[in-house]
């Protein structure tokens, strides 16, 4: 439960105030405190202004005009009966003004201080406007990159993304939620979302209840656990039930098993689908719906507004109902100190997109980067030897692209592009030749090519800047094939046929499939969308003034076909080994089930790269894995230790990945699971011990009866440095462990 850390006490007063002030408040006043307004759609200003009087409105989203969000404001707080003050809400999802990369690629710096870093600084520019309520962290799990919001997720791993969320979530609220620059954020989107069918956004999931729990949930309760002020209700439905209807989901997970007390928002108008859903006859019904499963807050729609006070009045929705959702709302409200500073004076907060700022957003782009390919050490480009470099393609000069997808705040202006930062860095002393060669990413006319060969026949080598626009991920933005859009893929041939060494740096929101392009080009740096200051991170780790050190956050499949594919998968009754597997080239006419294993013809069973996976410019080893116990007892921990050392000749950091396998389960249990994971830095021919503590907890899951429970057996151990570790100890837990008992 989000006490407050001062204890007992203040959580009482707290909510004797709250008590107080809801006996003061009519049905409209409460009503009011439920529903949240578009300034955009809200047409004249003065209507607004005149429901904020009359207390109609708790919320509003999308004003970002420090003098507008302070005369809403004053509305709330001077003119108002009960002086009650506004939610400011805004997508500030990964950096305000200053832009961070995409969620994914954050997730790929598997660095929780600089992700939490990050949204302490989105949260300090977002606050200096008067925004106080951020909706994100968006922690849905997404094992589906034909989803365009898998840009928004920190990827496929429920403990990946706890950790990271968590981070998050801390950035955003600060120590305390009612500190200056501290705004409240929102875990979204409640819950099962990444599994929309076939990508498809906004599209029905079906999670059985085991796979919720033991995956998609997984991280929704770290960030409660951490504190979350708010949720947003999911636009999807699970098992036939919209996320906005479902009483199982807001009630029996959120409130009565996790004591979550702050508040619950509906999605933009997820409240009247719930008539689109087929859920609900009518905008009447769908406000019973959402009032009764235990959503606070309507985002856009008024089917609260319009039909509430009716429910009310024929005892359809108790009183009770709407005082205790109402009060989770003013209880968010006085957390954040709203009552006490309602105003924002942005004189009191630091320059937006300061020197900071951009330090950080570099480092998190530096950190974000993955090498996914580098044949003959084609990287790092060696600046003393080159005396011409082509600089090609349709996102190497792309400052809005570079930012990704829900930048509603960040400024293209000052976005720093790999080629104005790799001009900068190699100076007078290197002759740079570019040529966009594609007006975008889609572009498939080829008259750009031209100048493009010219450009690389004249050069010593050439980087290519490829993937897909900003426009391309992030809500709505679903594709069925996941290739290189447009003329990519020939314009990669044409270069290669050039005979120059040939780096491709994509710039994408999702995992593409490059089956296509792989072969052609020496290097291949996968740069996510990076931010405001992607470019000069990308220079630096062209030039190798720094080592590539992030690693993928999500499974890359070979060929779309294969999704889902991801690391935690099921062993199944026939898992396939190498020995079994039969291309479709050699595939004979007998039909047997015997000797046959879990595979696809033409695609085999394993992945592009795996989870956690990503190269450096030096060598990593590991060795000498050692328990601190081999048979362990209710309630104790484990220490797991390796080696690792930096086997090349440059200083670099390495993520050190943690994973375990729980043999025989009441259920089955992946193959392998992340528990612990590390960034070290090693100096060359550096080694280190590093070692994990895992608490009994730690390997808990929810069984068959749906408890949370450690089981006893026999359990696998990996250290190293992906999801294909195979550095391996055994260990064995005697006895069942309830978690919470
Ligand atoms: C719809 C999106 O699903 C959600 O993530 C976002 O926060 C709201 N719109 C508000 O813009």
């Amino acid at each position: 439960m989000s006490t407050h850390p001062l204890g007992a006490s203040v959580t009482a007063a707290l909510e004797r105030r709250i008590g107080e002030l809801l006996a003061e408040m009519t049905i409209t006043e409460k009503i009011g405190q439920m529903r949240q307004v578009d300034v955009a759609e809200a047409g004249d200003p003065r209507e607004l202004h005149e429901a904020i009087r009359a207390g109609r409105i708790g919320s509003v989203l999308n004003a970002v005009d420090v003098a507008s969000v302070n005369e809403l404001q004053r509305m709330a707080v001077r003119r108002s009966r009960l002086g009650i003050p506004l939610l400011i809400g805004r997508d500030v999802i990964h950096g305000f003004r200053t832009v961070f990369p995409i969620p994914l690629g954050q997730a790929a710096t598997w660095s929780p201080g600089l992700v939490r870093e990050g949204a302490k600084i989105a949260a300090h520019e977002a606050a200096s406007t008067g925004v106080n309520w951020t909706f994100a962290p968006m922690i849905d799990i997404s094992r589906d990159p034909r989803w365009g919001r898998i840009a928004e997720s920190f990827g496929e791993d429920p403990y990946l993304t706890g950790v990271l969320g968590t981070a998050m979530v801390k950035g955003f609220q600060g120590d305390d939620l009612a500190g200056i620059g501290s705004i409240a954020a929102c875990a979204k989107h409640f819950a099962g979302y990444g599994a929309s069918e076939s990508g498809r956004d906004y599209n029905t999931t079906n999670i059985p209840e085991n796979e919720l729990r033991n995956v998609y949930l997984v991280p929704f309760k770290a960030a409660i656990d951490a504190g979350v002020a708010t949720v947003m209700a999911s636009f999807s439905e699970l098992d036939g039930v919209p996320a906005s209807g479902n009483r199982f989901l807001m009630t029996g997970i959120l409130r009565d098993e996790w004591q979550f007390d702050g508040f619950v928002v509906s999605d933009w108008g997820s409240i009247e689908q719930l008539t689109v859903h087929g859920f609900a006859a009518s905008e009447k019904e769908a406000a019973y719906e959402a009032a009764s499963a235990g959503v606070n807050m309507e985002m856009a729609s008024r089917a609260y507004d319009r039909y509430l006070a009716g429910l009310v009045e024929t005892g359809r929705v108790s009183l009770q109902q709407i005082d205790s959702m109402v009060s989770d709302i003013l209880r968010t409200k006085f957390r954040l100190g709203l009552f006490e500073n309602p105003f924002t004076d942005p004189s009191s907060y630091a320059a937006i997109a300061n020197g900071h700022n951009l330090q950080v957003a570099k480092q998190a782009a530096l950190q974000s980067v993955v090498l996914l390919e580098n044949r003959n050490n084609a990287l790092p480009l060696a600046r003393d030897a080159l005396r011409s470099l082509a600089v090609i393609g349709p996102l190497a000069d792309a400052p809005r692209d570079q930012l990704g997808t829900w930048i509603f705040d960040g400024d293209p202006a000052i976005s720093q592009t790999p080629l104005s930062a790799i001009r900068k860095l190699v100076g007078d002393g290197v002759a740079v030749n570019y040529a966009r060669a594609m007006e975008n990413s889609r572009s498939r006319s080829l008259d750009g090519f031209a100048a493009a060969i010219d450009a690389a026949k004249a050069s010593d080598a050439v980087v290519v800047f490829l993937g897909e626009e900003s426009i391309l991920s992030g809500e709505a933005r679903s594709r069925a094939g996941i290739d290189l859009p447009g003329s990519q893929a020939d314009l990669v041939r044409v270069l290669k046929a050039t005979g120059k060494p040939l780096v491709a740096v994509i710039l994408a929101g999702r995992p593409l499939t490059l089956g296509n392009v792989l072969d052609e080009v020496d290097a291949l740096l996968y740069a996510w969308h990076p931010g405001t200051m992607g470019g000069p991170a990308i220079a630096e780790l062209l030039f190798g003034i720094e080592s590539p050190s992030g690693k993928l956050p999500v499974t890359f499949p070979r060929v779309v076909g294969q999704v889902p594919v991801y690391y935690a998968h099921k062993n199944t009754g026939k898992p396939a080994t190498p020995e079994t597997f039969v291309h479709i080239d050699e595939v004979h006419a007998r039909q047997s089930s015997s000797g046959m294993t879990s595979s696809h013809l033409d695609a085999g069973f394993e992945p592009l790269y795996p989870f956690g996976f990503g190269r450096s410019y030096t060598r990593f080893s590991y060795s000498e894995i050692e328990v601190s116990a081999a048979q362990l007892g209710p309630d104790e921990p484990l220490t797991v230790r390796a080696l690792v050392r930096n086997d090349g000749d440059v200083e670099a950091d390495e993520i050190v990945q943690l994973y375990v396998r729980d043999l025989v389960g009441s259920v089955t249990r992946p193959v392998k699971e992340l528990k612990r994971f590390e960034r070290v830095r090693l100096k060359a021919g550096e080694r280190r011990a590093v070692s994990f503590r895992l608490e009994p907890g730690d390997l808990a899951f929810h069984g068959r009866d749906m408890k949370l429970k450690t089981e006893p057996g026999d359990f696998h151990v990996w250290i190293g440095g992906s999801s294909a570790a195979d550095l391996r100890a055994e260990f064995t837990i005697a006895e069942f462990t309830i978690v919470g008992e």
